[in-house]
């Protein structure tokens, strides 16, 4: 049986097996594919999404779980002409290296600023040091994150 949730906006029917992860229902079967798979044991971070405006690893969510959720993906936290506000500092300070581990940590880096608009460096290393980068952009990581948290107390 299908599996409706709200996905970027728009409801969104899912027709995959109830055990589906939603990472794999949000890539095969709505082919967004900005959300990654690491490892698939909640180890990495890559395929970070907000859930009903919670980041969850979304290799952990069964599909069938998620019916009714309001799902954001990296697609959708913003547009190439009105970027989310972590996407316009992580653009500012070039973050990314190979770029595999980043969608996980723009989510991570908007979850973590929805609710603390002003992290310290000891807040970022913790929210963020759970979403692995073996680039280790993690300092610019956190050069971005006070950039956009700057951005967002000028907006
Ligand atoms: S793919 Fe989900 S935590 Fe690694
Ligand atoms: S930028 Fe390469 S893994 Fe993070």
């Amino acid at each position: 049986m299908a599996t409706t949730l709200t996905v970027n906006g728009e409801s969104r029917s899912i027709d995959m097996p109830d055990d589906t992860p939603l990472l794999w229902a949000i890539r095969e079967g709505l082919n967004l594919t900005g959300t990654k798979y690491g490892c698939g044991v909640a180890a990495c971070g890559a395929c970070t999404v907000h859930l009903d405006g919670t980041a969850v690893r979304s290799c952990q969510i069964a599909l069938g779980d998620a019916g009714g959720a309001v799902v954001t993906t990296i697609e959708g936290l913003g547009t190439p002409t009105d970027l989310h506000v972590v996407q316009e500092a992580w653009l500012a300070a070039q973050v990314a290296q190979c770029g595999y581990c980043q969608s996980g940590q723009i989510m991570q880096a908007a979850f973590l600023l929805a609710g603390n608009p002003a992290p310290t460096d000891a807040d970022i290393d913790e929210a963020m040091s759970g979403i692995l980068c073996r680039c280790g952009t993690y300092p610019r990581i956190r050069a971005a994150v006070h950039d956009a948290a700057r951005r967002l107390q000028e907006a």
